[in-house]
């Protein structure tokens, strides 16, 4: 299964795709994870993608496209959950025509629905582990001690994208260049609207219940 979720910054991507890639096996793409594991690694694309990322920018699409065409490919054949692309009408265009070549196409876009409101207070909260990239906030998903993950030990950081100023900035970014995605994606292919203002066991349940109608309704065509 090859699936896109889409949503605004902040609506739960990275969180509630570690959990579909978790049920169904599939391999969970983050271009945000990606970029910043580059910005880590001191690599020439982090250093391209640096000033765009904390200005809440988008990183220009002839470096997305080829570093997400190379993720797809290491993937393999199981399937995959990309998360934050893609994020322009042109990047969706570039994927649809790179998987052609394969002969593969996307099977359902999960589209997470939310009000800007909520989504500062969600990022503000944020705090991540920059070793395995767990994801918690500060009190709706707490780590079992304060600052340091659960799963490895490693003190919590803030993202340097986080703070209020940047938020709007990335907001209006997505309004402006992300939000067209859903409606081209609507034109062909079965997009799930999900309401993301739940709490994140409520958005896991109406993403799994989605996918599992879809699965079924897949096995059921001749
Ligand atoms: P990226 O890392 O993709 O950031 P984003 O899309 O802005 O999304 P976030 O990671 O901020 O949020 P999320 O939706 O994953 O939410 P999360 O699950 O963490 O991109 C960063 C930058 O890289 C971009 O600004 C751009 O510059 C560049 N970039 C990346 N991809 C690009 C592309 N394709 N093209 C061009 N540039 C690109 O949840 C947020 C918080 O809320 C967490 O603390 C979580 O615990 C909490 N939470 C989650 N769900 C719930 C819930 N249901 N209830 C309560 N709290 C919740």
């Amino acid at each position: 299964m090859r699936i896109v979720l889409l949503g605004a910054p902040g609506a739960g991507k990275g969180t509630q795709c570690k959990r579909i890639a978790g049920r169904y096996g599939l391999a969970h793409l983050s271009s945000g994870d990606i970029l910043r594991a580059e910005r880590a690694a001191g690599s020439e694309l982090g250093g391209k993608a640096r000033q765009f990322m904390d200005s809440g920018a988008l990183v220009p699409d002839e470096l997305i496209v080829e570093m997400m065409a190379a993720a797809i490919n290491k993937a393999g054949r199981n399937g995959f959950v990309l998360d934050g692309f893609p994020r322009t009408v042109n990047q969706a265009v570039e994927l649809d025509k790179y998987m052609a070549g394969d002969g593969l196409k996307i099977d359902a876009v999960l589209n997470l629905v939310i009000d800007d409101e909520m989504i500062a207070a969600r990022m503000t909260g944020r705090r991540s582990c920059p070793k395995c990239g767990a994801v918690y906030h500060i009190e709706n998903l707490k780590p079992k001690v304060d600052g340091i993950c659960d799963n490895d030990g490693t003190g919590l950081i803030q993202r340097p994208d986080d703070t209020l100023e940047v938020v709007k900035k990335r907001l209006e970014t997505y309004h402006r260049q992300t939000e067209p995605v859903v409606d081209y994606y609507r034109k062909s292919i079965a997009v799930y609207d999900i309401n993301a203002s739940e709490d994140v066991e409520k958005v896991s349940s109406l993403i799994l219940e989605k996918l599992g109608a879809f699965v079924s309704s897949a096995k059921r065509e001749p």
